[in-house]
């Protein structure tokens, strides 16, 4: 099995599909959700910026505008209502309105409460329905069969009274668990290339979104990884908004050197893997 996944560079193998549009696993194949995630991870070799590589991306960020007018499919169509867009905004909470990407900071420390609050707003306890029996403690952010397979882990270097290093956030028990003592910031400045080290100086750490594939696998089998991936997109856009909410920044991160921040966590090989992270910061 080992050496499947260590010789499984060149892309993924040949899917055959069966007739209900399920793929067919062959015999002691590794879990597809897996092999998926190794072909479409970030590897070492593409953080190595190179000019060339800079000027594909400034030229893609020029175009942008074209990519933005791209038409979608659905032109013809009559518009059967149309809603007033301005009014319906106004009628959101502002924390909601004012969600933005942030990739500049103060330098100020965060506080415990806010990181607190930032985190409940995806991992919190949901309000109890009377009229239904729950089997377990539910969350504000949903979870495919109620079994949340993304762990939380933090990087911390500028939060108040919590030293330079690597957490764990238990969300059973509320609480932050210490798992080492590591220069987390200088990990950052070279895994991750969408905040400068200037800025990443001033903000206040790192939380990465990991995926546990055992917690799901037994019942979602080869969609596992999807649901992995989706459910990270559901609590990053909960944490987005609780930054928000807390009144400080943060930059959603989906560019970054996977297997290295893996490491930096020391997160098991082929059963966990880092999906999503950000930087949050005052
Ligand atoms: C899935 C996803 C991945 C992202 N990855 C990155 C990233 O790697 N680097 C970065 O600077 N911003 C990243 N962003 C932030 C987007 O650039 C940002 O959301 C977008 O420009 C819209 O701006 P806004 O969030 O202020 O509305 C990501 C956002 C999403 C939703």
């Amino acid at each position: 099995m080992k050496d499947l996944y260590e010789n499984f560079g060149s892309g993924p193998p040949p899917l055959i599909w069966n007739r209900t549009g399920f793929p067919v696993i062959p015999e002691n194949e590794p879990n597809l959700g897996i092999m998926y995630h190794l072909a479409s991870r970030i590897e070492k070799y593409m953080c190595r910026r190179r000019p060339e590589d800079d000027l594909k991306y400034k030229n893609a960020v020029c175009d942008i505008s074209s990519q933005l007018n791209k038409k979608s499919r659905i032109q013809g169509g009559k518009i059967i209502s149309k809603f007033e867009k301005q009014k319906i905004a106004n009628a959101l909470p502002a924390f909601i309105r004012k969600r933005k990407t942030t990739r500049n900071f103060t330098g100020i420390q965060v506080s415990q409460e806010k990181l607190a609050m930032m985190l409940g707003m995806a991992t919190a306890p949901r309000d109890k329905d009377p009229n239904i029996a729950d089997f377990q403690e539910k969350r504000v952010v949903g979870s495919s069969g109620g079994l949340y397979p993304i762990d939380i882990y933090l990087l911390l270097w500028n939060v108040e009274k919590i030293p330079h290093g690597v957490y764990f956030f238990d969300v059973n028990e509320f609480g932050i668990r210490f798992i080492s003592k590591s220069n987390v910031l200088k990990k950052m400045e070279v895994n991750q290339f969408s905040i400068s080290d200037e800025e990443l100086k001033k903000a206040s750490g790192a939380i990465v979104l990991v995926f546990v594939n055992e917690r799901i696998e037994w019942k979602y089998g080869n969609f596992s990884y999807t649901f992995g991936c989706l459910e990270a997109g559901h609590i990053m856009h909960a944490l987005s908004l609780g930054a928000s909410y807390t009144e400080i920044g943060l930059c959603p991160i989906g560019g970054f050197c996977h297997s290295e921040i893996n490491k930096v966590i020391g997160l098991k090989e082929n059963e966990e893997f880092s999906l999503y992270m950000c930087i949050f910061g005052s």
